[in-house]
C-alpha cells in the first residue's frame, strides 16, 4: 500500500505492452470533427489523442488477465472458465443464480424486459441512459429520485449519489406498490457525477423495499470504486476491506446487474445475478434465446476467464487508491484553474458544469456539446456530453425540455493513461478558458428515436 506522505502518486504498475497514439494538428481535427457531425462518438479513434469518452471496456488488462485469455476454456457448455467466473461472482454477490451476458445492457434488457411493460414504474437514484432506454422500451416509466441538494454541483456531500428515500416512498405510495417493477440503485451514480452511495442509504432503501415488498436491483458496475468511498468516508467501515464492503452492498439487493467493462476490468462482458429462482428461470430462458447458453451468455471462455481475474484484481488496495486518487488529481487541478467541476470528484470521471463554463450559450444550443467539441479541437481530447443532447426531450410544440444539468464527462480508462497524459489534458484547459467567450452553440440536424447522443449529427450555430 502506498504511504499517504508520498507526494507523487505513482501508477501501481509498469508497462509491458504499448499502443501508439498521435497528436494531430488543430486544422486536421477541425475537419475530422466536421465530418463526424460534431459528435465525437462518430470520430475515428486514430484521430483522438487522449480518449476520455468512457471508462467502459477501455481499460488495460493485467498480465494475469492476458494469461487467462490464453488458458480460457472454449467449451460450449460447462466450460472451466465459466465455473471459475461463476464461483467468483457467487462469492462476491452472495446470489445463487449467475447469468453471463455480453455487456451490461444485455443484462438490463433481459431483466427489465421481464419486469417492465406498460404502466410499470421504475425508481432509481439515477437511471443510466441504457438503463432508462431499456425500461422505456418496454413501455414502462423511469423516475430519477436524487435529493434536491445533490443537484448543486458545488456542494460537498460525501455520498452525493444517494437515492432520496422520502421521494422514493412518496412515489411508491402515489403509484401503488403493485405497479413498482423495481427500485434500481446505481453505485456509483454514473449519470450524476460518478458519486458514491453510502451503505446507510442502501440499507435504508433495502428496508423500504422490504416494507413495500418491492424488488431492489443494484447496478454495481462500479461497486469497487463505491467501496473505496465507503471505507474512507463512512463511519464503521474504516477497517473493512474493499471486497467485504462490496459484498455487503450487493447482499442488500435482490438482483445485481453489472457491465463488467468497468470494475470487471475487461474489454467486454456483463453479469446478471439473482436471488429468486423463478425470476432467474425466466431470465435464463431469455438469455438462451438472445445471448447464448447459460454457461457463456455471449462471451468467449477467455472473456470469462479474464473477468474472473479482473473481479479479484479490482479490489487490490493499491489499485483502488491509485484509481480514485488519480481521478481526483485531474478534478482538483481543474478546480484550481477555475473550471467548474462537479464537487466532490467522483470515482471514474470528472464532470464539468458546461452551463457555468459557457453562460453565453443558451441551453437549447447545448453548452455541453460545445465543450466536448472545443476539447477535441484544442487538444485531441475526446469526452462526452451528459446533458440535453443525451437526456433532452421535446414538448408538444417541439421545444426542448432540457436535462437537469449540462455536464461534460472526462472518464478515465482504467490503467491506461499516465500522469503526463493527465497533465497534458490540464494544459488544454488553459486554452478552453481563454476561448470561453468565443465558443458557439450547436443545433441538432439528425437524431434517432432512442439514445440519440450516439448517432446524432449537429451543426455549429454561426
Ligand atoms: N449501468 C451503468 C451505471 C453504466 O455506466 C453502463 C454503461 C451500463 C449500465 C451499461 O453497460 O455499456 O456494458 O452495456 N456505461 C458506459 C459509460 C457506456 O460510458 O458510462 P454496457
Amino acid at each position: 500500500m502506498q504511504e499517504t506522505k508520498q507526494r507523487t502518486l505513482c501508477e501501481p504498475f509498469k508497462i509491458k505492452m504499448v499502443e501508439p497514439i498521435r497528436v494531430t494538428t488543430k486544422a486536421y481535427r477541425e475537419e475530422a470533427l466536421k465530418k463526424a457531425g460534431y459528435n465525437p462518438f462518430l470520430l475515428s479513434s486514430k484521430d483522438v489523442f487522449i480518449d476520455l469518452l468512457t471508462d467502459s471496456g477501455t481499460g488495460a488488462m493485467s498480465d494475469k488477465q492476458w494469461g487467462g485469455i490464453m488458458t480460457g476454456d472454449e467449451s460450449y457448455a460447462g466450460a472451466l472458465s465459466w465455473e471459475h467466473l461463476e464461483d467468483v461472482v457467487k462469492k462476491l454477490s452472495g446470489m445463487p443464480y449467475v447469468l453471463p451476458t455480453h455487456q451490461g445492457r444485455a443484462a438490463e434488457r433481459i431483466l427489465y424486459g421481464i419486469l417492465g411493460g406498460k404502466d410499470k414504474i421504475f425508481l432509481s437514484n439515477t437511471h443510466f441512459d441504457t438503463t432508462r432506454a431499456n425500461i422505456e422500451f418496454t413501455g414502462a416509466t423511469a423516475f430519477d429520485l436524487m435529493p434536491d441538494e445533490a443537484n448543486d454541483p458545488e456542494l460537498f456531500l460525501p455520498f452525493k449519489g444517494n437515492i432520496d428515500l422520502e421521494k422514493t416512498e412518496q412515489h411508491i405510495l402515489k403509484y401503488g406498490k403493485e405497479n413498482i417493477a423495481a427500485v434500481v440503485l446505481t453505485v456509483t451514480n454514473n449519470s450524476s457525477g460518478g458519486q458514491p452511495v453510502s451503505m446507510e442509504n442502501a440499507k435504508a432503501l433495502r428496508a423500504l423495499c422490504d416494507r413495500h415488498h418491492i424488488l431492489l436491483v443494484i447496478d454495481g458496475c462500479r461497486v469497487a470504486e463505491n467501496s473505496y468511498f465507503i471505507k474512507h468516508r463512512e463511519k464503521g467501515y474504516e477497517d473493512k476491506s474493499y471486497y467485504a464492503i462490496a459484498k455487503e452492498m450487493l447482499s442488500l439487493g435482490d438482483a445485481f446487474v453489472m457491465s463488467a467493462k468497468k470494475d470487471g476490468m475487461v474489454n467486454i462482458g456483463g453479469l446478471l445475478t439473482l436471488k429468486n429462482e423463478a425470476l432467474a428461470t425466466k431470465c435464463k430462458n431469455l438469455l438462451i434465446i438472445s445471448e447464448g447458453f447459460t454457461t457463456y451468455g455471449g462471451l468467449a471462455g477467455r472473456d470469462m476467464e479474464a473477468l474472473a481475474i479482473g473481479l479479484t484484481e479490482v479490489f487490490d488496495p493499491d489499485y483502488l487508491h491509485y484509481r480514485i486518487r488519480s481521478t481526483a488529481y485531474l478534478g482538483e487541478h481543474l478546480k484550481e484553474k477555475g473550471i467548474p467541476v462537479v464537487w466532490p470528484i467522483g470515482g471514474h470521471a470528472v464532470y464539468i458544469d458546461a452551463k457555468q463554463l459557457y453562460p453565453n450559450i443558451p441551453i437549447n444550443q447545448y453548452p455541453g456539446q460545445a465543450l466536448v467539441c472545443d476539447l477535441y479541437v484544442q487538444g485531441g481530447i475526446r469526452s462526452v456530453e451528459i446533458g440535453s443532447v443525451m437526456f433532452g426531450k421535446y414538448d408538444a410544440s417541439g421545444a426542448l425540455i432540457p436535462a437537469k444539468n449540462e455536464l461534460v464527462r472526462l472518464a478515465i480508462p482504467r490503467r491506461v493513461y499516465t500522469q503526463s497524459h493527465i497533465d497534458y489534458a490540464l494544459d488544454v484547459f488553459d486554452d478552453i478558458l481563454n476561448l470561453r467567450n468565443q465558443t458557439k452553440g450547436y443545433k441538432i440536424t439528425y437524431e434517432p428515436e432512442f439514445l440519440r447522443h450516439f448517432t446524432a449529427r449537429l451543426e455549429k450555430i454561426a
